[in-house]
């Protein structure tokens, strides 16, 4: 059921947002070369819960760690491990935390040092998508002309835009409706307008090259069919009368996309 949040709701996301947001601070200052991906999760959960907050994806469908962490090709849902970065590199990095009662989630898409202009360029723009999509985050407007304009702005720079994973509504629960794909069609119609007190993730995933995407056996990380690099961007967001609300960030310098 897709449900609408009071701004008492609301306050209590903006709570946990910012948990999500420190962790991600507190990620792309430990992102250098030489770092394991199981390092940087084991200090995203050491944080999260010394906030008194929950790794939201830790055991969630059997997830067996607190973030994802998706390097290179790799696309969402990468698991960490002992991979150690190296220059060159980006990595995606997916945070939640409930808190109260109520989930926040956030991915940033960090460079590892020096990277090519073309794949810093992938970074930059799959940022500028998730922006892209909020100026229609706003009542009058529907969830596909946030995914109109998020595959508007991949699509003009030649970008494969990701459909097998979408944005989705956020709160009590981790998952609720609506939707939020990154494309229209494929069968979501136009989707719900959007009214105040709404909360979804917004979270374009992008590949510089074919949108196509590959399951790996180990049941959770997505890659792209040619290898090549995708970035990945998402805040939890509030639809308020006017402006939204951006409830994993808070407005300040943003760390990204490089
Ligand atoms: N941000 C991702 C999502 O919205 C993270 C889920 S990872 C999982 O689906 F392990 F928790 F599934
Ligand atoms: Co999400």
């Amino acid at each position: 059921m897709m449900t609408i949040k009071n701004g008492a709701d609301i306050q209590k996301m903006k709570a946990a947002g910012r948990v999500v947001e420190e962790t991600l601070a507190l990620m792309e200052k430990l992102v250098r070369p030489g770092v394991s991906t199981l390092e940087l999760d084991r200090a995203a959960e050491d944080f999260i819960r010394s906030k008194g907050a929950y790794p939201s994806f830790l055991l969630y469908n059997g997830y067996p760690k607190s973030i994802c962490a998706s390097v290179n090709e790799q696309v969402v849902h990468g698991i960490p491990g002992h991979y150690r970065l190296k220059e060159g590199d980006i990595v995606g990095i997916d945070v939640g935390a409930k808190l109260d009662g109520f989930h926040g989630d956030a991915a940033r898409t960090f460079c590892v040092g020096k990277v090519l202009p073309e794949v810093e360029a992938l970074v930059r723009v799959t940022r500028e998508c998730f922006f892209a999509g909020l100026q229609y985050a706003r009542p009058g407007y529907r969830i596909s002309d946030i995914s109109r304009a998020v595959q508007a702005h991949a699509e003009a720079h030649g970008y494969g835009v990701v459909r097998e994973l979408i944005g989705h509504g956020i709160g009590r629960d981790m998952h609720e409706p609506p939707d939020v794909p990154n494309f229209v069609g494929g069968g979501f119609g136009r989707g719900v307008r959007l009214i105040p007190g709404m909360t979804i993730a917004v979270e374009p995933m992008i590949n510089l090259g074919g949108r196509e995407v590959l399951q790996l056996q180990d049941g959770w990380t997505v890659v792209t069919k040619d290898g090549k690099p995708s970035a990945h961007y998402e805040n939890t967001i509030a639809i308020t009368e006017g402006d939204p609300i951006i409830l994993t960030w808070s407005g300040g310098a943003d760390y990204g996309p490089c």
